[in-house]
């Protein structure tokens, strides 16, 4: 049996890989959880899952922590602007221990999106194909908890305020994208390969939809011009360069970056994506 690893297993996504990996019947004992704080992944400790530290600044952790490790599932960091050199440590370390496959969570689109958050993720999938060693490219698209978490200011407000036109957003839970991940890391293949991630595609008038179907609170979806949506994201408290950030995101979204019509997603998880009406079902329960 392989040994499996996975970084950021403290977090959110990292946490439900581990999970899917054990519930695809992988030996904990086979699978090495990596985290900055292993102190956060004690509950994973726990289960049986070898726990050891591996921080993306500090490249003598991941040395020792990727021993013996097969295959590796590299969850991108959450440090905007460090995650290009903080990735490649990882790469470098991962080659140097002989791991026979990287896998790496990247961006939707990302041979052609002009998403502002993309170049991280473009650097890092170079870096992979420089490395030399086999790699899956996890091109995951939003997360639909994106929007679900935020359910409460919608109906507070009675409507959605964005920029993203009548942009499509084929998003799909981290549950989803961490199923696919487990399985697409257990597939013996070789060569390299890129999965294009997301699940049926809604624009954010939908969205309004689905969240006034599923309160009875009537929701709409109110499109602004990206400067006017800048300046709202500043009276509700963003500094500038926050909310032209998260204009820029809607900005990307109303150019179709984070539509697809892969079935990717679909065939890794053998079943259907988590439907929307059921994320914004169970946010609300
Ligand atoms: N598709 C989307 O909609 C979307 C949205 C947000 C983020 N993302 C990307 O997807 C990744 C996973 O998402 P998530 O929801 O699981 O995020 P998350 O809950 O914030 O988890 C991020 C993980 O990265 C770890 N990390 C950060 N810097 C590190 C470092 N220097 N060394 C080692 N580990 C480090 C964190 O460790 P600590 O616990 O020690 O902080 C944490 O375990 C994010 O990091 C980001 O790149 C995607």
């Amino acid at each position: 049996m392989p040994t499996y690893a996975v970084t950021g297993a403290s977090g959110r996504l990292g946490r439900l890989i581990v999970d899917e990996l054990m519930a695809l019947d992988v030996p904990a004992s086979d699978v090495v959880a990596l985290a900055r704080t292993p102190s956060k992944a004690t509950d994973l400790a726990e289960r049986g899952v070898r726990v050891r530290g591996g921080d993306y600044s500090r490249p003598a952790t991941l040395n020792e922590a990727l021993t013996g490790v097969d295959r590796l599932l590299l969850v991108s960091g959450s440090e905007p602007g460090q995650r290009v050199a903080q990735h490649a440590s990882v790469i470098e370390a991962a080659g140097a221990a002989g791991v026979s496959r990287i896998a790496y969570t990247s961006i939707l689109n990302a041979d052609r999106t002009t998403n502002p958050l993309a170049g991280e993720h473009q650097d890092t999938e170079r870096t992979l194909r420089a490395a030399g060693v086999p790699f899956t490219l996890l091109r995951n698209g939003w997360y639909t908890e994106n929007y679900a978490g935020q359910i409460d200011q919608y109906l507070q407000r009675g409507e959605i305020l964005g920029a993203a036109g009548t942009g499509k957003i084929a998003a799909a839970t981290r549950r989803d994208y961490a199923a696919a991940a487990a399985a697409a890391l257990l597939q013996d293949e070789e060569g390299n390969r890129t999965h294009e991630l997301g699940g049926p595609a809604f624009d954010l008038s939908e969205l309004a939809r689905v969240v006034s179907e599923i309160t009875g609170v009537p929701v709409t979806y109110r499109d602004l011009p990206v400067d006017e949506y800048v300046s709202r994201l500043q009276r509700a408290g963003l500094d500038e360069a926050t909310a032209g950030f998260v204009a820029a995101l809607d900005a990307s979204i109303a150019r179709g970056d984070l539509e697809t019509d892969s079935e990717d997603l679909t065939r890794l998880l053998g079943r259907p994506v988590t439907p929307l009406t059921d994320v914004v079902r169970v946010a609300r329960a």
